[in-house]
């Protein structure tokens, strides 16, 4: 029963004290999430990930993603394990190595050495790795537009891999016209232009968020005609369209911290995933909280993450087994690394 389950993790925890490090992302199910020794966006587990050196097993409750760039930021002996190896991204999975070599090849054909690559850090260990490789950075949804103008500085033009959405976004934010980016199609492998290819500013690889992107225009006219006090915030995964209709946009912590500071009776429209809107709900009963889209929006991967993957885990790791331990090679790693740790270093 789920009270025996909880005693457990919390025995299990006692028990392994400073060695035991668990992870979890804001949109992790109540029933781990509340055994997170920390919790946080992706790139506040990646920091924590990175500073600790204390834990001999980090158990990351998250998706893969997540818990291979913690693999890649701490010390080759601490060990980092996934509850339920299903827990995967949909974006994530949406750019692969062969196709991410035959675009880049396609584009330096067509632009030269005018390109830099960026890529958002949900994606797998490999894309980082290329990309670290080819001089560019990983970005999160906190810190994209910061690493968007850094790039900026450093070429003309920028592939950002995958998440077509927050590129737009970003790009836009800092003053780039929609006309002046491009889509790269992975699986048609062509790129589709509204402006001159000289013109082109941005390339945009053709992938997107599977809960974020059932967040529509309609859902804002929505809420608006039911209430028109409503504020509606969103995540940048969002459509372009939705994101430009919203009163608020931004990352994860951006979407948390606004609401904290936000004034009692003040009521919220939420475009991201399900569980953090119902955490936000819970965390403030002074404010009227609801989901942009009122069929809600879990990440489903996310939810594969549940107590009796948690406590599975745990039980492994109190008996030293080494069970769905997340390892990236050494020469992935290496790349991938100076993606990620331009990053760090700029923001
Ligand atoms: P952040 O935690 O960077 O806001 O990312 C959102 C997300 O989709 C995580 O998978
Ligand atoms: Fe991937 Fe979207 Fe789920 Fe985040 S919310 S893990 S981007 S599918």
């Amino acid at each position: 029963n789920v009270n025996d389950m909880e005693q457990r993790v919390r025995e299990i925890k006692e028990s392994m004290g400073e060695k035991l490090l668990i992870l979890g992302h804001h949109y992790q199910k109540e029933e781990v999430y509340q055994f997170a020794d920390f919790a946080g966006d992706s790139l506040e587990l990646a920091q924590i990930a990175a500073k600790n050196r204390k834990a001999e097993t980090i158990v990351f409750c998250g998706v893969h993603f997540m818990a291979e760039t913690a693999d890649i930021l701490t010390e080759k002996d601490q060990v980092v394990i996934l509850p339920d190896m299903r827990a995967g991204c949909s974006m994530a999975d949406m750019a692969n190595m062969e196709q991410t070599r035959r675009a880049w090849t396609e584009l330096m054909h067509l632009f030269g050495d005018t390109i830099i690559p960026l890529t958002y850090v949900n994606s797998t260990a490999d894309i980082k790795a290329f990309v670290g490789e080819h001089a560019g950075v990983t970005v999160t949804s906190s810190n994209a537009k910061k690493m968007v103008q850094w790039a900026f500085e450093q070429k003309e033009r920028i592939l950002f891999l995958p998440d077509q959405h927050l590129g737009r976004n970003t790009a836009y934010d800092l003053g780039i016209p929609l006309t002046q980016m491009a889509i790269w199609d992975p699986i048609g492998h062509k790129l589709e232009a509204l402006c001159p290819l000289e013109d082109i500013k941005v390339i945009l690889w053709k992938g997107h968020c599977s809960v974020h992107e059932n967040f529509t225009l309609q859902n804002v006219h929505d809420i608006r005609k039911t209430d028109p006090e409503m504020n509606v915030i969103v995540h940048p995964e969002c459509h372009h369209e939705v994101v430009a209709i919203s009163d608020y946009a931004g990352s994860t912590k951006y979407i948390i911290d606004t609401i904290n500071k936000a004034d009692p009776g003040t009521a919220w429209a939420i475009g991201t995933e399900m569980n953090l809107v119902n955490r936000i709900k819970q965390n403030h009963p002074d404010k009227t909280i609801l989901s942009l889209n009122p069929h809600m929006c879990p990440c489903l991967t996310m939810n594969r993450i549940d107590l009796p993957h948690l406590l599975w885990a745990l039980e492994n790791v109190e008996q030293g087994k080494i069970t769905n331990q997340i390892t990236v090679d050494k020469k992935t790693s290496h790349e991938a690394i100076r993606a990620l740790e331009r990053m760090l270093q700029h923001i």
